[in-house]
């Protein structure tokens, strides 16, 4: 997927401004950034949330337009926000095929769930049963299932909102796991992270954005922690090597 000349107004606000971004398959790549910087706001337009003002977007080569989130989603592109949309007091077979239920006459609960002991197994995700309610998980569990849910439609591109926020360490390393999973699986991974160790651990590239622009984008290899943080903060604007790491993406997979 390549988005080229992105732009988003809200009001007086200038939210983004002609902000670029590729993700082959198989790939992470990381967006960060300072507190207003325009990530979630990018994200959006990614999931049909919002559309952007200017802009193209083309997916497997041809232009699309993604004016709802169903259009996001028949595209294949799925997200996980950070309040992860979980129902609470349903169990976890009914969260991962919650407005999807397999029918086959009636609801088919027992293809459910051996659907999802499946696709936690290829996640290799610690849940302990999928007939208990979310409320009973923990935080990463929590996030493992809306990972694992935002699967169910065989999508290309996976967009994680922070998912390790809110949890610890032990927590944060299950679902760097998954995020490698996915990638396994040939999937475009958007990661949004405040945590550059996260990002480091798991993203083959980094796009920074600084104001509502692109203010770099990385190969993980190539770039140091103090790069990027020089990126984020302003310490380093210069348009020309911006433009130049820009449009350095990483080979396609396929
Ligand atoms: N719905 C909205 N209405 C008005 N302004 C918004 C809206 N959403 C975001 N903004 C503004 O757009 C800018 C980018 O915000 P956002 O995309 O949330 O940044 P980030 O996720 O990087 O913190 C900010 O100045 C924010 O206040
Ligand atoms: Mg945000």
């Amino acid at each position: 997927m390549s988005l080229r000349g992105i732009s988003k107004r809200f009001g007086a606000v200038q939210a983004l401004t002609d902000v670029e971004l590729d993700v082959y398959p198989g790939e992470v790549v990381a967006l960060v950034g300072d507190n207003g910087a325009g990530k979630s706001t990018f994200v959006k337009i990614l999931a049909g949330v919002y559309t952007p003002d200017e802009g193209v977007v083309t997916f497997d080569g041809r232009n699309v337009t993604i004016p709802s989130p169903s259009a996001a989603r028949n595209l294949g592109i799925s997200s996980v926000f950070q309040d992860l949309a979980l129902a609470d007091n349903l169990d976890v077979v009914a969260n991962l095929f919650l407005g999807r239920e397999v029918v086959h006459g009636v609801m088919d609960e027992e293809e459910m769930e051996r659907r999802s002991w499946e696709l936690l197994r290829q996640l290799s995700a610690r849940i302990p049963s999928v007939r208990i309610p979310i409320a009973s998980l923990s935080g990463g569990q929590r996030q493992t299932v809306a990972i694992a849910r935002s699967l169910i439609g065989e999508p290309k591109v996976v967009i994680l909102d922070e998912p390790t926020a809110a949890l610890g360490v032990a927590q944060t390393a299950e679902v760097l796991n998954l995020v490698e999973r996915l990638r396994e699986r040939g999937l475009g991974v958007i990661l949004i992270s405040h945590n550059l160790a996260d990002v480091q651990a798991v993203a083959d590239r980094v796009a920074v954005l600084r104001l509502g622009r692109n203010n770099g984008t990385f190969r993980m290899k190539d770039v140091t922690y103090e790069q990027i943080i020089a990126a984020i903060t302003g310490a380093t604007d210069n348009a020309v090597t911006r433009r130049a790491s820009a449009r350095t993406p990483k080979e396609p997979t396929e």
